[in-house]
């Protein structure tokens, strides 16, 4: 049996208590004494780019690359924080190599990944994503897909997208990442406890990442394998965030643009009038506190 969270443990571990409980629990146990420095079983990861090639760092023996890889995402759990600047990676995609960031430009981005080619779920969202580019667009937004195949691989599945989409146009109207060696699953912390491929090597789970202009993770989630996302919440959450980002003001639960929104907390009384022209309501609450004003979307 392979290594890995369903198999036997991936390194062996020194004695203390686990960091957390659940099937991870192992493999995040801290492995050396509280303090002390990091493992680093493959030599140091460069720090600015927050890269390490899986490849160039082990051999190629299944079992060895296996345990290699959750080694590196467990160690770097979570690959990317909210905030974080947003790593600028090179990749070959189905429209040929790019370097992430210039790829993005000055605009906002959101990046999917996908467990691998042609498979029933995958196929659907990236189908949905291509109808609603155009949604994207107005918004400002760049789309791009990953998943652990080929470019080769991508192209001739995006035949089977393009049909299960109905889509007619020539070109898919955004890139694919070819992720075959798990390079960015690794680094952006996207790899899936549970899914192997036919090699047996991990795949990536369904992460989606939203990035604003300035290349800051905004927004990250995490889907399993077998449930597929809803792009209308990432529109939703994309125009929440273009929102709040110049008006002093929150979105509530379930919000949709051109719903109510909640005056921040920090906005005094005194600002209010030249704040919100529309006027502003308060909720009266058992506590009495006045924390619940909300407004027409500014
Ligand atoms: C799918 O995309 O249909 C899928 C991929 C991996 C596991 C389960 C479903």
């Amino acid at each position: 049996m392979f290594p890995g969270p369903h198999g036997p443990p991936l390194l062996p571990l020194p004695p203390g208590p686990p960091m957390m409980d659940g099937p991870h629990a192992r493999l995040r146990r801290p492995p050396g004494p509280p303090g002390g420095p990091p493992f680093m079983p493959f030599g140091p990861m460069d720090p600015m780019m927050k890269k390490w090639n899986v490849n160039n760092q082990m051999n190629s023996q299944p079992a060895a690359k296996l345990t290699a890889i959750y080694c590196l995402q467990t160690l770097f759990q979570n690959g990317v924080l909210l905030g974080d600047l947003f790593p600028n990676f090179k990749a070959d995609t189905t429209i040929g190599n790019i370097e992430f960031h210039e790829w993005i430009g000055n605009g906002w981005a959101v990046l999917f990944s996908h467990p691998s080619d042609f498979t029933p779920v995958c196929t659907t969202e990236l189908a949905r994503a291509a109808q609603l580019v155009p949604e994207f667009e107005k918004r400002n937004v760049k789309i791009i897909g990953l998943s652990c195949d080929t470019v080769t691989s991508h192209n001739l599945w995006i035949q089977d997208i393009k049909n299960y989409g109905g889509l007619t146009c020539d070109n898919f109207p955004y890139p694919i990442i070819s992720d075959a060696d798990r390079t960015l699953a690794v680094q952006l912390g996207m790899l899936d406890p549970v899914e192997k491929d036919a090699d047996n090597l991990p795949l990536t789970c369904r992460a989606i990442f939203v990035i604003d202009p300035h290349k800051k993770l905004r927004l990250s989630i995490l889907y399993p394998a077998t449930t597929g996302r809803n792009f209308d919440e990432i529109l939703r959450v994309i125009d929440s965030m273009q929102l709040t980002d110049t008006k002093k003001v929150a979105t509530p639960v379930d919000w949709k643009q051109g719903g109510d929104c909640m005056v921040l907390p920090t906005v005094k009384n005194e600002e209010i009038k030249d704040l919100f022209p529309k006027g502003i309501s308060n909720y009266m609450l058992p506590s009495g506190k006045q924390y619940i004003r909300t407004t027409p979307q500014p």
